[in-house]
This record gives C-alpha cells, structure tokens and sequence, in this order.
C-alpha cells in the first residue's frame, strides 16, 4: 500500500542528499513531488531519474523567489501542496572568536529564515484547505550545540523553537508542523569532513556509524502519513545513530 498515495508535496532542498532520498521515497508512496533547489539543474536532473512531476529553483533567502517556487510548484501540481519538507541548508566551520557577521548571517538566512519563508509561503493554501504536512530538516546540533559550529547549531535550535510555535499556531487549521533532527548523515554536505574527524566522530556514536539518507527519508514518510503522522505535531523526531538521547 501506497501511505502517500495522489497527495502533492514539494521539498526544499531537493537536489541534496536527504532531500533527494525524501523526494524518492514520497514518490514511491505514491505522492506527486515537485523538488525545489538553489542547484536547479540538479533538482531537475533528480526529478526525471525519479519520476517527479517536475523541479523548481529557488532561492530560499529572497523572499520573491520562494513566493515564485511555491506559485509555480502549485501550477505544476495542479493546486495545492499537501506536504511541505524544507531540507536546503548550507553547513560551515569557523569558533565564534573568529567568525565574520557574514559568515553568521549567511547560515542564519539560509538554515533558519529560509525554512521561515517557504512555511509562511504554503500556509495560505494550507489553511484554506483545512489540511498540511510541514516537516523542517533541523539537525541533532540544534540540542547539544557543536565546537566551530556555534552558527549551524543556533539556526538548528531556532529551526526546533520555530516548529514548535507554528505548531501551536496551524494546528487550529489541521496543518501539523514538525521537525527531523538527524545525526551525521553521509551526504555532500559532510563530503569537506577530514577523515579523521569522522573517524572520531563514528566512535562516538553508540550505533558506531554515520546513516545515509534514505535512513532518514521514512521518518518523513511517516511524519506526512495518515494516519501514521496523525498525532505528531511541534515534535522532533531524532533519527541520529544514538548521538542525542533528549
Ligand atoms: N548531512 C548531515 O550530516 C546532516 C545532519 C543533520 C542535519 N542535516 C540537515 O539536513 C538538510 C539536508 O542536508 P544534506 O545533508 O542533504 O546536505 P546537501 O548539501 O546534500 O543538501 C543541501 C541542499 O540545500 C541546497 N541549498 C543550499 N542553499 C540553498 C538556498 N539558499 N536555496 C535553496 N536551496 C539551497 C543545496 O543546493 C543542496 O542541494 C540540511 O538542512 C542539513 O542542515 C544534515
């Protein structure tokens, strides 16, 4: 059986590595997937190797760009979208001592106002119809914080506290809102990585690995589900091979 069966989705973030494997695996269930990226060629590229109805670029920082993604994803739809998962995000290192306030405020408008703009984007069609699913890709360092990554970590936990106010707020509308809290995960993002800090990494971790995407892709199935996800909203789901245990 097909859990997603005719609803419509649209991921942000798409062309990487947990937002492709959420895209692949909505479209398995049945859903009908418009994929949006900043890398719009490779968003269209994943697109066709998947069987989406198409893929959008975006950027999520620009506020017109998100309106025009979201206009044009309903388009392709053919109405509404059921299921919003926000999964762009940028990752650098830098100690605050030596962090530039554009370093900080480039992570912050990409990892925490973008995922800001493109909820605020599909709330109007959401609550016209009395329905949605928004799933928000924070990270495990949103709660335990991480050394170099004082920027990541603060957009993340800002990404856990903002899940949870739109929760209060949609629920009224029968929109649940909620978030996804992996572990490292083997994707480009952690391609820059050294060996060695992965190694150490692994070695903390009680499940002693880092997971891959598609280890992360079914807990958004589920969170979008009926009538898995029915009772879940402004929750955070850690799929995170052990690495915080809230
Ligand atoms: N990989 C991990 O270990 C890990 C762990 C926890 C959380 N996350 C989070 O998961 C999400 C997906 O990460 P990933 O590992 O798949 O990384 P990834 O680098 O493979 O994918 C991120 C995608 O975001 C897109 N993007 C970046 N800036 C954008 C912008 N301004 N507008 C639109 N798209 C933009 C990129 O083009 C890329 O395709 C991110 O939010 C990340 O912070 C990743």
């Amino acid at each position: 059986m097909q859990v997603l069966k005719d609803r419509t989705a649209l991921v942000v973030g798409a062309a990487g590595g947990i937002g492709a494997a959420i895209a692949t695996a909505f479209v398995a269930e049945g859903a009908r997937v418009v994929l949006a990226d900043h890398d719009g060629d490779r968003a269209a590229a994943t697109a066709r190797s998947v069987g989406a109805v198409g893929a959008v670029r975006v950027d999520i920082t620009e506020e017109a760009s998100v309106a025009a993604a979201v206009a044009d994803a309903e388009a392709r739809l053919g109405g509404g979208i059921d299921i919003l998962v926000n999964s762009a995000g940028i990752l650098t290192e830098a100690p605050v001592a030596e962090m530039s306030l554009a370093t900080w405020a480039q992570t912050l408008a990409v990892d925490l106002t973008g995922v800001f703009l493109c909820c605020r984007a599909v709330l109007p069609g959401m609550t016209a119809r009395g329905s949605g699913r928004i799933i928000n890709i924070a990270s495990q360092l949103g709660i335990k914080g991480g050394t170099g990554l004082a920027h990541y970590s603060a957009a993340k936990a800002g990404v856990i506290g903002f899940t949870k106010s739109l929760a209060l707020e949609a629920a009224p509308h029968g929109i649940l809102v909620n978030a996804i809290a992996p572990g490292p995960v083997e994707t480009p993002m952690v391609d820059g990585i050294t060996e060695e800090w992965k190694d150490a990494k692994r070695a903390e971790l009680p499940l002693g690995r880092f997971g891959r995407p598609e280890e992360i892709a079914p807990t958004a199935v589920l969170l979008a589900s009926d009538p898995g996800g029915n009772l879940y909203t402004g929750q955070t789901l850690g799929p995170n091979s052990g690495d915080v245990m809230p």
